[in-house]
């Protein structure tokens, strides 16, 4: 096998290059490769430098993932680096596109650093539950100082070209297109400098304030995991007075404790659930997509209002219909009002939401939707309302214009039923902030034709989703999976639970709040028959008496001016007069049984959802719940979760509460298989 690393000779430079797409990663081959080079530089006395450079769209991108938990071939990172750093002529790391994780801690062995201004440095190890352990907790804060070490490291966001340079990270920017010449005349111009600089022969000050700052400060964030605080110890362990040595060492065993953790191994599923998800079984790459240059959204409402936001941010035109101007107003002014505040946070330029705003064409008429290639409705979930819709839009849209509807449950084949093109039609359900979270679920219609699926699923990138793709049934993948969740909550509140202690065991095990804090702040009324004399349900008694939630500040709970929950006396009442008319045995429960009680039927569900071949994959479903609910990352979503907990103590779970149990989880459990 050829190697991916190469050397070419530039008078006295020699230049090593990987090639080794997609993103260079530090395979073993790269890492051998990178070590032979540099030896080769070390052994030749015509060589006074070296660059070390990456074909292809980016510089190392990082270790390869892919090896994590297999055995170690050939060298090791941390030793390569030190080998290149140890180095007796000077190394120059070329820096474009994004050196990231292992390969930014490339970049910090190598003594001198120059990058294109386009180019990203980060250390995003975090995000998949680990640390930068080759050397980079060390290397960093002695280059970069303390507080921009804490925070590349725990947090794993980039940072630019030009903020690297101003923090001593890069030392030179190079010209965009030039690169290769810029980083040769720069070796040529270093060759003879001595000493060498070396990152870990630098000291670092103490920072003790900046670190509990830090701590203090991101608390919240960082609730629930284990690496950022482990990322945070190095760093400190760097700036502690300790050796290098010594903080190589300390790096070393945190890396290892955190790689053998469940919490990585979740992140680092979730890093390829993610990137399988964009993928659809039965349709070949390379299939040709529609060109999607102007998209109509119908409603502007919240959700029609989100949406539009994410195509305006992607840069692709938006007309937004409305049926009365005032609707039509106060939607186009809160999306002026959402892009004015990130504006204030420094995330846009104010010209950025002018030429944002300038691209927003609000209309009364859907006439006006003729020239659009997508077509998104986000009205009232009435069937009757929708099957109107689309037969109108099917006489006004161009011919090959996609029609997607945001329902989140309602039926995509008999909306599609009603057009001329049932081909064209398709389910684009966004999560609510449609701006904000990250899923978008697409619902496949029996037919759905490949290329509106493929196009669909290829748009989610630019304008910042994961899509995954679900059949058709009722609340698809993720609304679907939920509403076992609710009743198994209810239930629980008809034998005995409060709604707070329901909230908080789900708010400990790591979602963003439980199914009654959800339910406040979606709203009570949400799907309620509005009728005050017909109390069938908890919620039935509770939106009659205008408990309709956060937006009247007061549903499950009671909330203050600021949004602060109290439990209510009234809802107690309230549930209590539904216990005692029922002849359900009181019993209390205990946190563990809570969460058997409400995540084990979702796991159940998810299995079905699977066999029905609603979902291609348990790895989708977990992605689904990770980015549209908030189910904590670092457990990998409920499919990876249920086999970190074992199928056998979840079916027993559902066994013990009488819950009918999908066949194919018990087919699993029964057979020592997992998701
Ligand atoms: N190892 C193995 N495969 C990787 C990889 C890596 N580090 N990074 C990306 N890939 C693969 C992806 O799985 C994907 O494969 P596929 O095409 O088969 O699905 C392919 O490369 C392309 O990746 P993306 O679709 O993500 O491409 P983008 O252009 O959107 O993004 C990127 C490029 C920004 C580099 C992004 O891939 C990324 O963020 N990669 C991970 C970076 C990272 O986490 N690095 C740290 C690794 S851990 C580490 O270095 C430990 C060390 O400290 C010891």
């Amino acid at each position: 096998m050829t190697s991916p690393i190469r050397t070419e000779r530039h008078g006295d430079v020699l230049v090593i290059v990987s090639d080794n797409p997609p993103v260079n990663a530090l395979g073993a081959a790269v890492r051998a490769g990178l070590d032979a080079g540099i030896k080769e530089a070390a052994g030749d006395a015509s060589i006074a430098a070296v660059v070390i450079r990456c074909d292809g769209r980016t510089f190392f991108a990082g270790a390869d993932i892919t090896e994590f938990g297999k055995p170690m071939r050939g060298p090791g990172l941390g030793e390569v680096i030190d080998t290149i750093e140890a180095c007796g002529k000077p190394v120059v790391a070329a820096i474009h596109g994004t050196a990231l994780g292992g390969g930014c801690e490339v970049a910090l062995g190598c003594h001198y650093r120059i990058a294109v201004p386009s180019a990203k440095l980060g250390t995003p190890e975090v995000k998949l539950g680990l640390l930068p352990g080759a050397g980079g907790t060390q290397r960093l804060p002695r280059l970069a100082g303390v507080a921009l070490a804490l925070e590349m490291t725990a947090t794993g966001n980039p940072i630019s070209a030009k903020k690297a340079q101003e923090a001593g990270l890069v030392d030179r920017l190079a010209g965009e297109d030039s690169l290769e010449a810029d980083a040769l005349a720069f070796a040529k111009e270093v060759a003879g400098h001595r000493p060498i600089p070396r990152a870990s022969e630098r000291t670092v000050a103490a920072d003790r304030e900046a670190v509990e700052a830090f701590r203090k400060a991101n608390a919240r964030k960082f609730r629930g995991f284990d690496a950022p605080a482990a990322n945070i110890a190095c760093v400190e362990k760097a700036s502690s007075g300790a050796t290098f040595a010594e903080g190589i060492a300390f790096e070393r065993e945190q890396f290892t404790k955190l790689m053998g953790g469940t919490q990585s191994a979740a992140q680092r599923h979730l890093f390829f659930a993610e990137r399988q998800a964009a993928k659809v079984d039965d349709i070949p790459e390379g299939t040709q997509l529609r060109p999607i240059k102007r998209v109509g959204v119908i409603g502007a409402g919240t959700m029609g209002g989100g949406i539009s936001m994410n195509f305006l941010q992607a840069g692709i035109p938006v007309t937004i219909v409305e049926t009365a101007q005032e609707a039509l107003d106060r939607g186009t002014g809160t999306i002026r009002k959402n892009y004015e505040a990130s504006a204030a946070k420094g995330r846009f330029q104010p010209e950025q939401v002018e030429a944002m705003m300038g691209a927003l064409t609000p209309t009364l008429s859907l006439d006006d939707l003729k020239e659009c290639d997508l077509i998104i409705e986000a009205v009232y979930e009435n069937m009757d309302v929708k099957k109107e819709l689309f037969t109108k839009l099917d006489a006004i849209a161009k011919p090959g214009a996609i029609l997607a509807s945001n329902t989140s449950y309602l039926n995509i084949d008999e909306m599609a039923a009603v057009t001329s093109r049932p081909g064209d039609v398709i389910g684009t359900h966004f999560f609510s902030p449609a701006n904000v979270m990250k899923l978008l679920e697409v619902v496949r219609g029996a037919q759905t034709a490949p290329d509106v699926l493929a196009t669909v699923m290829a748009l989610a990138k630019p304008i910042g989703k994961v899509a995954v793709v679900s059949g058709v049934c009722p609340g698809f993948i993720g609304n679907r999976m939920l509403s076992q969740r609710q009743q198994a909550a209810n239930a629980m509140l008809m034998q005995g639970a409060d709604p707070e202690q329901i909230d908080r065991v789900l708010v400990e095990f790591g979602m963003p709040m439980g199914p009654f804090q959800m339910g406040d702040l979606a709203g009570v009324d949400i799907g309620w028959h509005r009728d005050p004399n017909r109390i069938e349900s908890i919620r039935d008694a509770l939106a009659a008496r205008g408990r309709w939630g956060q937006k009247t500040k007061k549903g499950w709970y009671d909330y203050d001016d600021k949004r602060n929950p109290t439990p209510s006396p009234e809802v107690k009442e309230i549930i209590e007069d539904f216990r005692s008319r029922s002849n359900l045995q009181r019993r209390t429960f205990t946190d563990e049984e809570i969460l058997a009680a409400t995540l084990y039927p979702m796991v159940n569900e998810g299995a079905k959802i699977l066999d029905e071949g609603m979902a291609q994959r348990a790895s989708d479903i977990d992605v689904v719940w990770i980015y549209g609910y908030g189910w904590p990352v670092y457990r990998g979503g409920p499919m990876f979760w249920a086999n970190t907990v074992g199928l056998d103590k979840v079916v027993a779970g559902l066994d013990a509460n009488d819950v009918p149990v999908a066949p194919m989880l018990r087919r699993k459990a029964e057979a020592g298989e997992k998701f």
